[in-house]
């Protein structure tokens, strides 16, 4: 035998020189749910290890995030109000927006991301305006635009539009550079799906549609070029990076977009992935650290530029430590 592929796995070292994939902490996002209130710090039930904060109590968190390693953070808003139009997601005075002034006060060289959409803050919990059943499209991309402006007025770097209507990205383009926001990037969730991995998210947000589901509007989990149309249509009208979710399930899309996009894609390794891994890992049946490694390890070699993950501090430490 001339060609032995395992003389290139004889030790970390040489693994690690011939590696063809290569993470780093500059890649990943911490996602983190704020609520309404003070003084607040609560678990999340369906996902272990994450918590709740209120905006008083979030640079705490964001302090061990940032010691970490790990310099960008997804925000969620959780209101106390919630309505049929969604009011409160574009309040100046909203959740989302005292935690994004609290957070850039403390933090300035933080990278924050404000997650664009409303199931967070409608009764209904649907992700735009209600006619009859539907979602209407059109009279929804204002209220979109209209929050994405108040993030980034309150401190959004980035703001992330989650909510799958037609043309929405366009619409909040237009919004910010009107306002003289043409720094304001924009991180589109292009390619979405209507999927079942959302589960525990939705009890960490209380954003579960009250009746149907939102197969009106995220992506069917049968398509792949469908993705691909919707990241090229995303990146037409102005999205700076785009991304897709969930991660590991949607490894084919994530390649098939990457190879036609040209702007940074993103994955996202949705609550539902976490919350098995942990549950499993509490069962003793998987290695936690060792499986959360191995899918952030996937996510960049199916293409992912940047990962968003809640074992985003848990990745960043593995890798400062050599261990991923
Ligand atoms: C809001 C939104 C959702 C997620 C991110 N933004 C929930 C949904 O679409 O139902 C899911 C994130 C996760 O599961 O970790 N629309």
């Amino acid at each position: 035998m001339i060609i032995r592929p395992r003389r290139l796995r004889r030790n970390k070292i040489i693994r690690d020189l011939a590696a063809e994939t290569r993470l780093s902490p500059s890649m990943l996002v911490y996602p983190l749910f704020v609520r309404e209130g003070r003084g607040i710090v609560e678990d999340i039930p369906a996902m272990p290890g994450q918590k709740r904060y209120s905006p008083d109590t979030l640079p705490r968190a964001l302090e061990e995030v940032r010691k970490a390693g790990v310099n960008s953070v997804l925000l969620f808003g959780i209101p106390e109000h919630k309505d049929e139009r969604g009011s409160e997601a574009y309040n100046d005075d909203g959740v989302i927006q005292q935690a994004l002034r609290e957070g850039k006060r403390h933090f300035p060289d933080i990278c924050f991301i404000a997650d664009v959409c409303l199931c967070e803050y409608t009764s209904h919990g649907h992700c735009g305006l209600l006619k009859g059943e539907a979602v209407d499209n059109d009279p929804t991309l204002d209220l979109l635009a209209r929050t994405a402006l108040s993030q980034a007025q309150a401190g959004a770097d980035m703001v992330a539009p989650s909510d799958m209507m037609d043309g929405r990205v366009a619409a909040i383009r237009a919004k910010l550079d009107g306002a003289g926001l043409e720094d304001t990037l924009i991180f589109s969730y292009a390619v979405k799906y209507a999927s079942a991995f959302y589960g525990p998210f939705r009890e960490a947000a209380g954003s579960a549609p009250s009746f149907g589901d939102r197969r009106g509007y995220q992506m069917d989990p049968r398509n792949v070029r469908e993705g691909v149309r919707e990241a090229l249509l995303d990146i037409e009208e102005g999205a700076d990076m785009i991304m897709v979710k969930p991660g590991l399930p949607y490894l084919d899309v994530l390649r098939a977009v990457k190879e036609r996009s040209c702007v940074p894609v993103g994955a996202y390794c949705v609550s539902g992935e976490y919350s098995m891994i942990k549950a499993a890992a509490e069962r003793g049946w998987l290695d936690e650290r060792r499986v959360a490694a191995e899918s952030a390890i996937c996510l960049a070699r199916g293409g992912a530029d940047i990962i968003v993950s809640y074992f985003a501090p848990e990745l960043a430490r593995m890798m400062k430590e050599g261990e991923l």
